[in-house]
């Protein structure tokens, strides 16, 4: 999850290690640290982590190491922000179909040539070497949120007629070679996950059946494990949109219906799961093999060792406010409300 804590450089930070040594120390078993930058036109915010040249290293090897002493399992996320670059080079996209994200405030981002695409996958590549180096046990590509990934995927973004568009299969050839890619660097010796758009919640879009399309070729390409996200902001920062998202379990139904067709793989939940009683419940109906926490850890980091010892009257719960969100959007430090309010005095972070 976003932070804002890394430098103007993309760097991390001390606050960044605090921050995340902190999660870890709460009893989760894997950390997957924010999206990161893949290269230059991949980046959304000024604080953005970056993992596009080899300085980038050093600072991520601390972070791996801080999350692994405190007890869980470092792994990361590659980025690019594509259409939503917003403070990026340029905005790139499989086409040049306009964003609005401001009412009557058009962006318009430019379709890819081929060459650049290629050039894109071989950063993701090299990405994923650096992150190897720096010591990280988990690699997950970003291919969600109506960002570059999922915008090839996407019918409503993706407009080409060469072989990155027309059809489904062109549409998510993009993904495909990403993932083949990784897995090329990763070599099996590690965990490569996908942050898949189960459904972008936008007319036009992508539908749960592209999804299990994609699904099966991501399988296929040696995909460890699917990280199910609906959504894209064009569709967050819609006010009937948003309200829905705020049920509690809202994920549940994602990660079940991947789940019924892709019994024999890992296929994580996330989106509010905000108390034990419905990750539990995820997890005994099969719905899921891991639930993924967001906000709820922002809230509490101490959730999981507090659910563990039956303290959930304790968890500090996550309200669905929003603030967060909009504190990434403005590209500040990331902080949770309800945290702040009622965090123990003596902890730092
Ligand atoms: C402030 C903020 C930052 C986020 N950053 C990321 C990110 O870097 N990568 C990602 O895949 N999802 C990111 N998300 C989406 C979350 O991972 C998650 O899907 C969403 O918040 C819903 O799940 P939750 O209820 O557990 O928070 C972010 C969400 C928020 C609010
Ligand atoms: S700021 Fe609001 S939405 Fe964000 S984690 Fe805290 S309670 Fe949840």
């Amino acid at each position: 999850m976003y932070t804002g804590l890394a430098d103007e450089n993309g760097f991390v930070t001390e606050k960044m290690l605090v921050r995340y040594s902190r999660i870890a120390k709460g009893g989760v078993g894997l950390v997957i640290v924010e999206a990161s930058a893949v290269n230059e036109y991949a980046i959304a915010s000024p604080v953005q982590l970056r993992i596009d040249s080899d300085e980038c290293i050093p600072g991520l090897r601390k972070l791996s190491d801080a999350i692994r002493q405190h007890g869980a399992v470092p792994g990361i996320q590659l980025f690019h922000a594509g259409r939503y670059a917003l403070l990026g080079k340029e905005l790139l996209s499989s086409s040049n179909v306009p964003l609005e994200l401001i009412p009557e405030t058009f962006f318009y981002p430019r379709q890819m040539r081929i060459e650049e695409i290629e050039d894109t996958i071989f950063d993701f590549n090299n990405a994923a070497m650096r992150a190897l180096e720096a010591g990280f046990e988990v690699i997950e590509i970003h291919g969600a949120g109506g960002y570059l990934v999922s915008d090839f995927l996407s019918p409503r973004t993706n407009r080409r007629t060469d072989e990155y568009g027309l059809t489904i299969e062109g549409r998510m050839k993009f993904a495909i070679d990403l993932m083949k890619g990784l897995k090329n660097v990763a070599g099996g010796n590690i965990a490569c996950g996908f942050r898949l758009m189960v459904d972008e919640l936008m007319p036009g879009g992508v539908v749960f059946e592209d999804a299990v399309i994609l699904a099966e070729q991501l399988i296929k390409s040696g995909a460890d494990y699917l990280n199910p996200l609906p959504g894209s902001h064009e569709a967050y920062i819609q006010d009937k949109i948003s309200e829905g998202l705020k049920e509690p379990g809202f994920g549940v139904s994602y990660s079940r219906g991947l789940k019924k067709i892709f019994p024999e793989t890992v296929i994580f939940s996330n989106w509010r799961i905000n108390s034990p009683e419905i990750a539990e419940k995820a997890l005994q109906n099969n719905d899921c093999d891991a639930v993924a926490l967001a906000r709820p850890l922002l809230a509490d980091p101490d959730f999981p060792s507090k659910a563990e010892k039956g303290l959930e009257d304790k968890i500090i719960k996550c309200i669905s406010c929003y603030h967060c969100y909009y504190l990434a959007l403005q590209g500040t430090e990331v902080r949770c409300k309800q945290w702040e309010k009622k965090k123990p005095k003596e902890t730092q972070g």
